[in-house]
């Protein structure tokens, strides 16, 4: 075996997040993410905008990324980059400029499912004294971002099953839309678990879906938030301004029960303890507790990941980057971008 040193540059560009991050035997160097306020005016994210500030992003990104890491190209191993699922023309920029980099530099090129990376954000590994500890295999891992709400069971770094996922809109999604309707800003996810700590979680109720499995379902929520909105604004115009905390904390509450009723049924049936959470929706201080709650109630030992890895970042491609690397799992320079993919 040999003990050369191996240096991983990550790109991510799924979304709206510009992210490069280096790692080196194992260790995160760097992690730079450029993210994008243009698409706040519009309650969303604006597809053709992200891929034009992505391209504006990726070079001083990439570039900050080595520079902080202390890394010359030359000394890069390889490049991994997310191939996908995510939007077609963010991913293009950055699987485009992955493999210029990789062509000019000589350099195998490491494909990174999105989703697969967001799980293995738990093996990221700080430079000393900064530890935190390694989930064992097997656990489970609730995935919750915009785009997804999945339960993922890992049974190693190359060995994941999605066996429940959304049949409609993911989590995040239906909090971002239950936000907009009520005219409080995007992403509404952070605006809506400030509002819920001053809220009460039971002021109102909202449906919650009765379908098998593992699977979740969160249009009907979301359908049921918005009519209820709109008899109560009915009787009062200025509802969502004198009630947008108890608002908040009940549908906090309500999304946090749905999510946390399956996982809990997964774990139990399939006898496994160790849970983690991983994507954007888990910063939420709701489901966060609602973890630690299942912890001190089921005997669960739980990986929560640091904010920053949480969101779409870097950090995360390169991880699963150098996982693939130490298996000699590279792309071929073809190998094109896909917009939709399960694990
Ligand atoms: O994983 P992510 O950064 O992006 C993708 O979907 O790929 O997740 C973004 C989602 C958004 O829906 C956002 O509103 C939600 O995560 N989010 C939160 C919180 N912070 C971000 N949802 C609830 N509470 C939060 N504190």
């Amino acid at each position: 075996m040999s003990n050369k040193t191996i240096v991983i540059l990550g790109i991510e560009s799924s979304c709206d997040d510009t992210s490069a991050a280096v790692i080196k035997d194992g260790v995160l160097l760097s992690n730079v993410t450029a993210s994008q306020a243009v698409h706040e005016a519009y309650g969303g994210v604006v597809p053709e905008l992200a891929s034009r500030a992505h391209q504006l992003n990726i070079v001083p990104v990439v570039d900050q990324a080595l520079k902080r890491a202390g890394v010359v190209k030359d000394e890069l191993s390889a490049i991994a980059f997310t191939r996908g699922p995510g939007l077609m023309g963010s991913l293009l920029v950055g699987v485009s400029f992955a493999k210029g980099l990789a062509a000019s530099l000589g350099i195998p090129m490491i494909d990174v499912n999105h989703l697969q990376g967001h799980v293995l954000a738990h093996f990221i590994q700080e430079p000393p004294p900064a530890s935190s500890p390694l989930p064992p295999f097997p656990f489970l891992c609730l995935l919750v971002s915009g785009g997804n709400s999945q339960i993922v069971l890992v049974k190693a770094y190359n060995d994941m099953q999605i066996i429940g996922q959304t049949i409609d809109d993911a989590a995040g999604e239906c909090i971002d839309k239950c936000s907009k309707v009520m005219g409080l800003g995007y992403p509404g996810g952070p605006i809506i678990d400030r509002l819920a700590r001053q809220g009460n979680p039971e002021a109102y109720s909202f449906s919650k879906p009765a379908i098998p499995g593992y699977d979740y379902s969160f249009s009907g929520l979301k359908t049921s938030f918005l009519y209820n909105l709109r008899d109560w604004l009915k009787d009062d115009p200025d509802f969502v301004d004198h009630h947008k905390e108890d608002l908040a904390a009940s549908l906090e509450k309500t999304v946090v029960d749905i999510l946390m009723n399956k996982l809990r049924r997964a774990a139990k049936n399939l006898k496994i303890k160790h849970v983690a959470l991983a994507g954007g929706v888990s910063a939420n201080t709701g489901l966060r507790n609602a973890f630690e709650d299942h912890a001190r109630r089921y005997g669960w030992t739980i990986y929560i990941p640091k904010f920053s890895y949480t969101t779409d970042n870097a950090a995360m491609i390169a991880i699963t980057g150098a996982f693939k690397y130490a298996d000699r799992d590279f792309c071929p320079m073809e190998a094109p971008a896909y917009s939709r993919v399960a694990i």
